[in-house]
């Protein structure tokens, strides 16, 4: 494993998923910010080219979920925030097969590490989700009883849905708002697209429904993540809620 100890900066973010389709542009914006990035990666091969020789990135090759507890708390040592892309593979295997409740899990891991460590300040989890996951207590009254059957449906059947409703759950269980070991948002983007960063609206419940899905850029969903994890103002905004954005109409 990679020394990480030496990468403390002025900000420094672990991001788990820095090979995903969303959290390799994450990895490259966080870069270009100046921040100091931590990444967990399964293949250090697929990350983003060209970030691989950047000295503000450490890589450690390794899946989180079979690190030891002391390993976690290594990576999670001196972070400001910690921003999860991670996601299912889209095949069989990874939709059915092990490792469930990805998500959930990496989520309870860094979470306990960040208890364990007590920094002096709440670390901020930064969880990208979906629309598909529900705020609590019937918070989201968008969605009307027939559209709400075929959400529960869906998280019954596919397990990564599941999973992600878990993970918020978690978040919104057991880290309360005046935990002093962490703080947390869970972005939930509508149909993910390619493409630029364009305007885009963040709003507090659900806006499109599951039959007419709203579209969301991915550089947009790391645009935010990344405004989050670097800018106290939208920290303040936000924290502690389940944010939807979707790309801004166009004028
Ligand atoms: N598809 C949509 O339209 C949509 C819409 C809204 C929200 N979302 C949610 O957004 C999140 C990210 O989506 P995305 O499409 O950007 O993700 P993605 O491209 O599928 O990337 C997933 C990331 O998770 C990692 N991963 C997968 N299985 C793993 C395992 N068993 N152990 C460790 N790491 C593993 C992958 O690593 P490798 O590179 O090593 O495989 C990759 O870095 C997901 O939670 C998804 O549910 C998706």
């Amino acid at each position: 494993m990679m020394n990480v100890s030496a990468t403390r900066a002025e900000q420094t973010v672990l991001v788990l998923g820095g090979t995903g389709r969303t959290g390799r542009l994450v990895l490259q914006r966080l870069l270009e910010r100046d921040v100091h990035v931590r990444a967990v990666v399964r293949s250090a091969d697929r990350l983003p080219a060209g970030v691989g020789d950047d000295p503000q990135l450490a890589v450690v090759v390794a899946d989180l979920l079979s690190m030891s507890d002391d390993q976690v708390k290594e990576l999670v040592n001196g972070c400001d925030a910690v921003i999860s892309c991670l996601g299912h593979t889209v095949s069989v295997q990874g939709v059915l097969g092990p490792p469930h409740n990805l998500v959930t899990r990496s989520v309870k891991r860094v979470y306990g590490a960040a208890r364990a460590l007590r920094p002096a300040q709440p670390v901020k989890l930064i969880l990208m989700s979906s629309v598909s996951v529900n705020r609590r207590e019937g918070l989201d009254t968008r969605r009307r009883r027939f559209e709400r059957a075929v959400v529960w449906m869906l998280r019954g059947l596919v397990p990564p849905a599941r999973d992600n409703q878990r993970a918020a759950d978690f978040l919104h269980e057991v880290v309360a708002a005046d935990d002093p070991c962490a703080q947390w948002v869970v972005v939930r983007p509508d149909t993910l697209k390619d493409g630029e960063v364009t305007d885009y609206a963040l709003h507090q419940g659900l806006v499109d429904s599951l039959f007419r899905p709203g579209q969301t850029n991915m550089a947009n969903v790391a645009h935010f993540m990344c405004e989050l994890a670097t800018k106290p103002e939208m920290w303040a905004a936000w924290r502690g809620k389940l944010p939807v954005i979707v790309n801004a109409p166009p004028a």
